[in-house]
């Protein structure tokens, strides 16, 4: 009778779990990948990287690529940001100016203004905004070479330029009192650099690791965290630009099993082991 049962139960496992292989979708599957660019933080919904991962598991404008050092690199109107950051749950990154970390081989000690690599950020503001209560350092360029003593201090942390191009340059925090003085004493362009709050206590020699350390910003795309929860993989279908749920068995509009807030996880957990287990015996 005991044979039987078991026989009867590894009947029914094998049949089930035939079942759920043959089901996991492939658009779940895809995007169930765990991807990094080698730092080790995790690229998933909304963000995805080019050739690495599928475009229909991240959402438009979201695309990422890697550089050289493993970090994930976003590009926003033709700038190039470095990702130190992903808050999932908060919806925000922080990133700093790529060409400018790479322009200083990893030493903050000076700010290379050489060829303006230092630009004003501009966003696609439907889906990416500063945070709020960061600060903003305002650089100047083509200052007067014979600045008056209380401007001096604004020529700290920033690169000599030996090609002379960018003439003397000062970086102010936005709110300084000198600001509207320094103005007056240079007649190149303006460039304000975003940064985050520990910024606050202004330029000189700091502001090469300030600029490094970056800024925050958030992002709006669909909210994954309902999908998630429901065991699926948040996605996007480009064809009929819709948010999609990557369920194992199939694609749906907004969760996997609405309704079944209990029995899902458990259903979902057995039919991953059993997938995995048919997956390595075939
Ligand atoms: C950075 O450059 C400064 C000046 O050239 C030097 O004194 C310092 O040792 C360098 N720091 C590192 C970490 O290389
Ligand atoms: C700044 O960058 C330029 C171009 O990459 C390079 O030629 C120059 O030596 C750099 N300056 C400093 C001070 O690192
Ligand atoms: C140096 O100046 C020349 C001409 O003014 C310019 O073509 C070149 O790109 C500049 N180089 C750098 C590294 O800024
Ligand atoms: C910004 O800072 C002010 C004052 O420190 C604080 O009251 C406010 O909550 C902050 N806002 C955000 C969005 O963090
Ligand atoms: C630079 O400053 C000096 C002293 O304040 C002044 O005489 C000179 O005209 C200024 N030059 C320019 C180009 O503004
Ligand atoms: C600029 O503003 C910040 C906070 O908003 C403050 O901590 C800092 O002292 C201000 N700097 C100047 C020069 O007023
Ligand atoms: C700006 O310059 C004027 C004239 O040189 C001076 O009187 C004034 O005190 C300066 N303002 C600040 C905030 O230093
Ligand atoms: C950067 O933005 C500021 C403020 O929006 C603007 O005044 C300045 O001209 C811009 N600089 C360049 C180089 O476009
Ligand atoms: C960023 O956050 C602010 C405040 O939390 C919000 O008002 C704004 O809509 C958000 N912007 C984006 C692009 O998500
Ligand atoms: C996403 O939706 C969940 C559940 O409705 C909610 O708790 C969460 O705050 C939302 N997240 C964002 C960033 O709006
Ligand atoms: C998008 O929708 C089309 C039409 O319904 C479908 O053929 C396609 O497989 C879907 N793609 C994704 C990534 O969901």
């Amino acid at each position: 009778m005991k044979n039987q049962v078991s026989c009867f139960c590894v009947f029914v496992l094998s049949v089930l779990s035939r079942i759920v292989s043959a089901k996991v979708d492939h658009f779940y599957e895809a995007c169930s990948v765990r991807e990094t660019c080698g730092d080790g933080q995790t690229i998933t919904f909304p963000f995805y990287v080019r050739e690495k991962q599928q475009p229909f598991c991240g959402y438009p404008g979201f695309e990422l690529s890697c550089n050289s050092n493993g970090n994930p690199i976003l590009n926003l109107h033709n700038i190039d940001y470095i990702i130190y950051e992903i808050s999932y749950i908060n919806q925000f990154v922080r990133v700093s100016n790529a060409a400018v970390f790479e322009a200083n081989n990893a030493n903050a000690s000076c700010i290379n203004i050489s060829s303006h690599r230092i630009q004003n950020v501009s966003l696609p503001e439907d889906r990416f905004a500063l945070l709020p209560n960061q600060s903003e350092l305002v650089f100047l360029y083509n200052c007067n070479s014979s600045l008056p003593g209380e401007l001096l201090r604004y020529r700290d942390g920033i690169c000599e330029d030996k090609n002379k191009t960018a003439g003397t340059v000062l970086a102010l925090v936005r709110n300084d009192t000198n600001l509207e003085n320094a103005s007056r004493a240079c007649s190149g362009d303006r460039v304000l650099a975003p940064v985050d709050v520990y910024a606050r206590n202004g330029g000189g020699s700091g502001i090469g690791k300030v600029i490094k350390r970056g800024f925050l910003l958030n992002w709006t795309a669909s909210n994954c965290s309902v999908c998630e929860e429901s065991g699926g993989k948040c996605g996007f279908n480009a064809s009929t630009y819709h948010f999609k749920c990557f369920c194992t068995d199939r694609p749906r509009a907004q969760q996997c099993h609405p309704g079944k807030a209990n029995g899902r996880i458990t259903n979902v957990g057995i039919g991953r082991g059993l997938a995995t287990r048919v997956h390595k015996t075939l």
